[in-house]
């Protein structure tokens, strides 16, 4: 049984992650007479002078709806570089563990962060990992906290997109974030009402996504309510991002909205805007059920950690926490299934994925003293 362990948040923050802390905490301490180390500023804090302090239960106070992580984080560092160039890194990091007197890591983050404990679990120290991302794509569990506060926030989003939408008669587009999956997007589509869902694994044609505007504008409905995920394909482009990437920074997916909020308008003649939400999805307090899903996570990675386990996930299946190896849980994102009952779901109830085979009709535009009309010929 470990007498200390430590523990890091790594990655983008994900609301949820300071109720893990407090969960671990609680448990390691009051559950089994450890000791918890809070690790600063993601694995950079293990270099060079570590920044670590201990975690009380006195530390953990009032931490359950906070958002952020109280230990900081950072989303690309020394560990991030090329294997091999990485080496020394690891190296003063393991010794610096050994010199704290920490016996095991508790490694809360996302598909990167996790690719770096699996690194340390090779190289012999026992780790045991916490899923966490807004972004629900990672593949051995089926949800992550974060998430389901990122839809709450994109839901709430598009009910307000929709009133001045419907007011202005205008199409509004909602660009959500994601990475290369359209966990957000699909969800709050659905859950906000969206006519249209733009995502990576579904690519789009913008006549087909035009299509659905007109068609609606000759059904009665002036406007639209679109939302795009960051990492939404046109067919025969690529992603669009803002920023490439670079060794001391990851790629930043973005633009894809602004992108559709051009195209559309020309399309269609209809006014149209566009709503980046950003980090208003990741800031900002936990959700119930995030909450919840947090401090199972913490409490059953404790009792992981403290039975032997390591070199593992914590994940959620079937409505369990179980664990699954570490290499299993990096292995492949999780994808939204193009053919899967959601998206069918979706589809059922009208929405659109602007793929190019739902184009239904040709639009005719005609101007005639400054009126545009929209139609439809199927
Ligand atoms: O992975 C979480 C996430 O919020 C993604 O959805 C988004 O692409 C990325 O992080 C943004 O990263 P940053 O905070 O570095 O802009």
């Amino acid at each position: 049984m470990y007498k200390k362990i430590a523990i890091v948040t790594g990655g983008g923050d994900a609301p949820g992650l300071n109720a893990v802390i407090r969960a671990v905490v609680k448990t390691a301490v009051c559950e089994h007479g450890m000791h918890v180390i809070g690790i600063e500023d993601g694995y950079e804090g293990l270099l060079g002078a570590p920044r670590a302090r201990e975690l009380t239960n006195t530390d953990v106070r009032g931490l359950l709806p906070r958002g952020g992580t109280i230990l900081g984080t950072r989303n690309r560092g020394k560990f991030s570089h090329l294997p091999g160039e990485t080496d020394g890194v690891y190296q003063e990091a393991l010794s610096n563990l050994q010199k704290l007197g920490i016996e095991g890591l508790m490694v809360v983050g996302g598909e990167g962060t996790l690719g770096i404990a699996a690194e340390f679990d090779r190289l012999g120290f026992p780790i045991m990992a916490v899923p966490k991302t807004i972004d629900n794509d990672l593949a051995s569990t089926e949800l992550t906290f974060g998430f389901a506060t990122a839809l709450d926030i994109a839901t709430e989003a598009l009910d307000r997109l929709h009133t001045t939408a419907e007011s202005h008669d205008r199409v509004m587009i909602l660009e959500v974030m994601g990475r290369h999956t359209g966990w957000i997007a699909l969800h709050s589509g659905i859950a906000g009402g969206a006519d249209v869902i733009l995502i990576p694994e579904i690519p789009f044609s913008m006549a087909s996504v035009a299509d659905k505007v007109v068609e609606r504008e000759r059904a009665g409905s002036n406007f639209s309510i679109i939302v795009v995920a960051e990492g939404a394909i046109e067919v025969g482009h690529e992603q669009i991002y803002q920023d490439k990437g670079a060794a001391d920074h990851a790629a930043r997916l973005g633009g894809i909205g602004i992108y559709c909020r051009a195209q559309l308008e020309q399309l269609t003649g209809k006014e149209t805007r566009c709503v980046v939400l950003g980090h208003l999805q990741r800031g900002g307090r936990p959700n119930a059920f995030d909450r919840m899903l947090a401090t199972n996570f913490g409490a059953c990675a404790v009792r992981a950690f403290a039975s032997g386990k390591r070199g593992v996930m914590v994940a959620l299946q079937a409505a369990d926490v179980v664990t699954v190896p570490i290499g299993e849980a990096i292995a492949n994102i999780k994808n939204v299934p193009p053919s899967g009952q959601l998206v069918q779901t979706a589809r059922d109830i009208g929405i659109s994925f602007g793929s190019p085979d739902e184009a239904k009709c040709h639009r005719v535009i005609e101007s005639a003293d400054s009126a545009t009309t929209l139609e439809c010929k199927g």
